[in-house]
């Protein structure tokens, strides 16, 4: 079986989804550790109750590059197991930008969840540039992480449709809710070696 290690920085939503799911049985993984890179960050508490090790490495005063950084990642993801042959790395709400030498050494193995059909609105905030830009359909979408901003192979997206009267808030609601049902589907796939990334893109066998 593989090993999961999840990054976060707050709510925790996305990972709750996850780990949940691997309580149910529902995906052949092990949780093996979720790191924060903010002490205070409302997940940690949720894993914890979940029975799942966290850690915290802080980036808040951190002195050194962001490869600095990232190797101290590195480090705790492979003291529990996360290693570059066995493990995947889901990015949930993790607010920092990941080092090229990161997403080199664990290829393919790290998957983010985006709240957006992408290519479209990539970076923050994007339920509002949707909303802004007048799109009528908006989503999210599950990638792999390469050295671009939100660029990678997309392995699963959800579709959500735009009402006329959807504020910033209520649009990123039903967001989240099909980001919950995706996320844990594209970990599953993953654990059970669905994915095949062919160039830019995913070939997902069932
Ligand atoms: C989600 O909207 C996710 O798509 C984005 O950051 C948010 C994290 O929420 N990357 P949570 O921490 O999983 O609740």
């Amino acid at each position: 079986m593989k090993n999961l290690g999840i990054l976060i920085s707050g709510r925790g939503s996305n990972m709750e989804s996850i780990l949940k799911a691997i309580a149910k049985k529902k995906i052949p993984i092990t949780p093996s550790i979720v790191i924060s890179n903010r002490p205070d960050a409302k997940g940690l508490k949720i894993a914890e109750k979940l029975g799942v090790k966290t850690e915290v490495v802080e980036s808040k005063g951190f002195k050194g590059t962001r490869w600095d950084y990232d190797q101290e990642i590195i480090r705790v993801l492979k003291k529990h197991g996360v290693s570059q042959k066995n493990g995947l790395v889901c990015l949930a709400g993790f607010m920092r930008i990941i080092s090229p030498e990161f997403v080199k050494k664990y290829k393919n193995r790290i998957i983010n969840i985006h709240p957006a059909l992408l290519p479209s609105f990539p970076g923050l905030d994007s339920q509002r540039q949707a909303l802004e830009y007048g799109s009528k359909y908006s989503g999210c979408t599950v990638h792999f992480v390469n050295a671009g901003m939100d660029t990678g192979p997309i392995i699963i997206q959800a579709v959500v449709k735009i009402k006329e009267d959807d504020t910033e808030e209520s649009l990123s609601k039903r967001i989240l809710k099909e980001e919950h049902k995706i996320y844990p589907k594209a970990v599953s796939l993953f654990a059970q070696d669905k994915i095949k990334v062919q160039g830019r893109k995913t070939i997902i066998s069932v």
